[in-house]
């Protein structure tokens, strides 16, 4: 693979920190539902890695579901616009629903989706989010379960993409502005 250019990718969190802490929301998680059922929400497509070792981690009787959002286009800038592209499947009125995130950057897609999953009355609404950026927050939101706070980076891998590239490198790296790509 002659592009893959991951040698020269700083690393921000190795894959047996996101691990382990990935083990430990698990474990919250677990704690805080007390027995009962989860229907966990994927937020397509960064959160796929982090939905797959969450759900692992996790001793609760849980079922999956996936929304889709447009967001980020192909470069590091937000359009600012939200808008769903793939809804939910199933109803989830009167359940626990954790929406799983991979960023909490400016906080527009996630209050969007809270506001649009609380219309179906679930029962609880929680948030995990892999990374929170609270430093770049428009929209007031915060997650139930944050993985890492990181300051103002652009950071692929584990999910995290730039322009669609860069999502399976299995450790977070930070993309520096002058990234030849
Ligand atoms: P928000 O609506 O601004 O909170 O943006 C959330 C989405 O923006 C995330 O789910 C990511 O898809 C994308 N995003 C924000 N920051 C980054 C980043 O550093 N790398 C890759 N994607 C990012």
């Amino acid at each position: 693979m002659a592009s893959m250019t991951y040698k020269d990718l700083q690393v921000l969190y190795t894959r047996e920190q996101i691990a382990a802490r990935v083990a430990e929301i698990g474990a919250e998680i677990t704690r805080d539902l007390n027995g009962e059922k989860l229907v966990m929400v994927g937020v397509l497509k960064g959160a796929a890695p982090f939905l797959a070792d969450l759900a692992r981690a996790v001793q609760v009787d849980a079922t999956f579901d996936f929304v889709a959002v447009s967001s980020y286009g192909k470069g590091q800038r937000s359009s600012g616009a939200v808008k769903v592209i793939k809804d939910l499947d199933e109803s989830v009125e009167g359940k626990n629903v954790l929406i799983v995130e991979d960023i909490l950057d400016t906080g527009l897609t996630l209050s969007y989706l809270r506001k649009i999953i609380l219309q179906h009355r679930p029962r609880s609404l929680r948030i995990a989010a892999l990374l929170d950026k609270p430093s770049r927050r428009i929209e007031k939101i915060e997650a139930d379960y944050v993985g890492f706070s990181i300051p103002n980076l652009f950071v692929i891998g584990y999910g995290m993409d730039y322009a669609e590239r860069y999502r399976n490198l299995p450790d977070i790296c930070i993309m520096s502005p002058d990234h030849p790509e």
